[in-house]
């Protein structure tokens, strides 16, 4: 029996009739890919605040390469996506992980068989998926070679495994010659306190083949560009490309497309209006529809979307966002207590006073200048008033989403707010949309 075939091998999550926008970084990782085979791609690093769509791109891109290319042409480039897990794992089980996830794709890829990795096959029944697959394409060596590394690393019968599994990719291209593109999702996970082994030292020489190139990305930018851009470990072996919010335009065409998708009545006037609340961040143009889908049912005035911002910042797709955000901070910060959680009024005086101006947006920006706070950046701020058109430009620019702080009073009082989990060190709790996100 044929096995059901999908048109994409990692899932985007962004129904077609929503996605918006965002073709010249689809374009810019697409061609920058099939460059390889010719030599003339650099590793890059896609560098944007947190729910820009970055995912979403790499994912798009992938699935592109995959079915768009014929693989028996010479100068075709094996497309690969990997996504480093958040989860606490042995250096063996990492390198296992990763090595079978480059198998899946460099032999579903050649065979023309998406299921492989879409089954996500693993361990036995890989390798006899593998076996199956072997006269579908006129393998080189390099195959018996991965199985290879693959059996001493399940053995444990190598010094560095995680070293054996990054550099793979990079080997096959340059014995086989042949051209692979490695998409990396969630960087900062290289750098979880429960590792005990270093994925970015063995990243170094990896990342550094032409016909190997590695896009990364992430949603810890500072982790990212510490780790790259900065001093690092791989400074100097990347280019940077930075994701910004949607623009006005992109981002009112985005509004009108979910809304027309989750049945939401909206006039033609408040689409910009959505696109500016929310800073041009897709995440949150579509939460703010979404919650209208689940509530009003309409999108009629400004106030409406005051209520919908309350309502999901107290409860809905916004809240659950930042509360993953904040828990996983937490996490990081070693259960320390982030002490700037507090009331926005005042963490907003002490930024305008230290800014030396007011309306400015509160957020984790002090944290991260201590030094101890979230690694991320603010995409959230509740504003004391509404803000001045300057304020608005700012928010804008910097892609967060703006409440205005009475209307949300109100509602969160009428609503109950449901409060983000209690911290260990003191029994305070935090409000969402008070707290400044970042993982
Ligand atoms: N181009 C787009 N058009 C429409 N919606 C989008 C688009 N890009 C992203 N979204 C919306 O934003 C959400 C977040 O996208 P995605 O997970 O790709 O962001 P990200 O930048 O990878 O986030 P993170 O920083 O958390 O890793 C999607 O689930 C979708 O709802
Ligand atoms: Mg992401």
């Amino acid at each position: 029996m044929n096995p059901p075939q999908t048109d994409w091998i990692v899932e985007p999550i962004v129904p077609e009739p929503i996605y918006t926008d965002r073709q010249e970084f689809l374009d810019f990782f697409y061609k920058a890919a099939l460059n390889a085979a010719r030599r003339l791609t650099q590793s890059t690093v896609m560098l944007g605040q947190r729910r820009m769509g970055k995912t979403e791109i790499f994912k798009r891109v992938v699935n592109r390469l995959f079915f768009e290319q014929d693989p028996a042409a010479p100068e075709a480039v094996v497309p690969v996506y990997f996504s480093f897990p958040a989860k606490q794992m042995s250096e063996t089980r990492f390198a296992v992980d990763y090595l079978e996830n480059f198998i899946r794709h460099y032999v579903g890829f050649y065979s023309r068989r998406p299921d492989m990795i879409v089954k996500m096959l693993a361990g036995e029944t890989l390798l006899i998926a593998v076996e199956k697959a072997r006269p579908l394409f006129p393998f080189t060596k390099t195959l018996d070679w991965m199985l290879e590394w693959l059996d001493s690393v399940v053995r444990e019968d190598c010094v560095f495994p995680s070293r054996m599994a990054i550099e793979a990719p990079r080997r096959v291209a340059a014995i086989d010659d042949a051209a692979i593109a490695v998409f990396l999702d969630e960087f900062q996970n290289t750098r979880l306190p429960q590792y005990d082994f270093d994925i970015v030292g063995f990243m170094q020489e990896a990342v550094e083949s032409p016909t190997c190139p590695h896009f990364v990305t992430g949603s810890a930018m500072s982790m990212l560009s510490r780790e790259i851009i900065g001093r690092g470990a791989l400074f100097g072996r990347f280019r940077g490309m930075d994701i910004k919010p949607m623009t006005g335009y992109w981002g009112a065409e985005m509004a009108r497309k979910a809304a027309a998708y989750g049945g939401v009545e909206m006039p033609e006037l408040m689409a910009p209006v959505v696109a500016d609340r929310c800073g041009g961040n897709p995440f949150y143009i579509r939460a703010v529809v979404n919650q209208a889908a689940l509530t009003l049912g309409a999108i009629p005035d400004e106030e409406a979307i005051n209520r919908l911002l309350a309502v999901d910042l107290s409860s809905g797709f916004i809240w659950g966002e930042l509360h993953d955000q904040v828990m996983r901070w937490i996490e990081r910060a070693g259960r320390r207590r982030p002490h700037a959680m507090g009331v926005p009024e005042q963490m907003a005086k002490r930024q305008a006073r230290r800014r030396g101006r007011a309306g400015t947006p509160a957020g984790a920006g002090p944290m991260d200048q201590r030094g101890h706070g979230p690694p991320g950046n603010p995409n959230v701020a509740v504003f004391p008033r509404r803000p001045d058109r300057r304020g608005r430009k700012k928010a804008r620019e910097k892609g967060i989403l703006w409440s205005d702080r009475k209307d949300l009073d109100a509602l969160l009082e009428h609503l109950g707010p449901r409060p983000l989990p209690k911290l260990d060190d003191g029994g305070e709790t935090a409000s969402p949309g008070i707290a400044g996100p970042g993982k």
